[in-house]
């Protein structure tokens, strides 16, 4: 990993945090990519990048809806130049905000937790949802399926939107939900025109220091989003995810038990994975 001379403050599953000041930080989008919630020791070579432009593709379309976390300078500003070359596609200049403490899923399409839920009670997040869904099917409406923010290496779980309300406030939860809708509605319209199912997504928002609410973090990535190819998706089959695939299916293969250590993964899966990344920037911004 490149070596910064601003101050790391944190490193997640995939992006590095770096302080610039009090107000603002560089957030700069790594290769690592992680597979039933374990990082594989091998990066993919060009990730970070292609995430960061799908990323900041989204973020400008959907300005209009609300604002996000840029502060509108570039890495040249905040960085001398040579470190600045070196991170150009991957980092972003941000203001550091206050999140909110909740994963804002909208959900369009039935699968994953979501179906388990719906299988179990008929409901998702404790919405009631059409009888007769299967595996796949496109919901009625996109619904706001909010989960709680897991410690690092639990899995979230999902809550009601009355535990929304608790964690968060009821005005503030009743803005996220409002807000986290339109933005996936207007995205996963366009994304179909290009091709691709916006199955759901995760969004991540934060408070500014007036207590606005801001959109942070990624928006709209294959890792914050389940993706499918409209060309092979067929209700009541689970659709391949359009990035993870390959390293999915090999994992699931190889007989690796999902604890870390993840096996080490050959070159052709890696290869095919990048691929995919890169044909979901092309497909959606060209
Ligand atoms: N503008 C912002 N202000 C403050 N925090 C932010 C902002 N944008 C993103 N973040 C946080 O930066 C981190 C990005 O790192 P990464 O996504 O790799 O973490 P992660 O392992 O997924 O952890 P998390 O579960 O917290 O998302 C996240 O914790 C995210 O909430
Ligand atoms: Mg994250």
């Amino acid at each position: 990993m490149t070596q910064l001379s601003l101050k790391k403050i944190y490193s997640g599953k995939v992006r590095d945090l770096y302080e610039i000041d009090d107000q603002r930080m560089l957030m700069v989008a790594t290769d690592r990519l992680s597979a039933f919630d374990v990082i594989l020791d091998d990066p993919i070579p060009r990730k970070g990048e292609i995430l960061t432009q799908i990323s900041n593709f989204w973020f400008k379309k959907l300005a209009h809806i609300m604002p996000n976390h840029f502060t509108g300078e570039t890495v040249y500003d905040v960085l001398p130049k040579e470190e600045a070359d070196l991170v150009k596609d991957r980092a972003v200049v941000c203001n550091r905000l206050t999140p909110i403490k909740i994963e804002s899923i909208v959900r369009g399409y039935l699968t994953g937790s979501g179906l388990k839920d719906y299988k179990a009670t008929g409901t998702i997040c404790g919405l009631e949802l059409p009888e007769g869904l299967v595996e796949a099917s496109k919901l009625p409406e996109p619904i706001f399926t909010p989960s709680s923010k897991a410690a690092v290496g639990d899995h979230d779980i999902n809550i009601s939107y009355a535990e929304c309300e608790e964690l968060i406030g009821a005005e503030l939860a009743k803005q996220v939900k409002e807000k986290a809708i339109a933005l996936y509605k207007e995205a996963a319209e366009y994304a179909l025109t290009k091709g691709i199912i916006i199955c759901d997504t995760k969004f991540e928002f934060g408070l500014d220091e007036n207590g606005v609410l801001t959109l942070m973090d990624e928006v709209l990535t294959p890792d914050s989003s389940r993706f499918w190819s409209v060309a092979t998706y067929q209700e009541g089959t689970n659709p391949p995810s359009f990035d993870k695939q390959f390293v999915r299916d090999w994992l699931e293969n190889s007989g690796w038990n999902k604890q870390a250590p993840a096996p080490k993964v050959p070159a052709d899966v890696i290869q095919k994975t990048v691929d995919k990344y890169q044909e979901a920037l092309d497909l959606l911004t060209k």
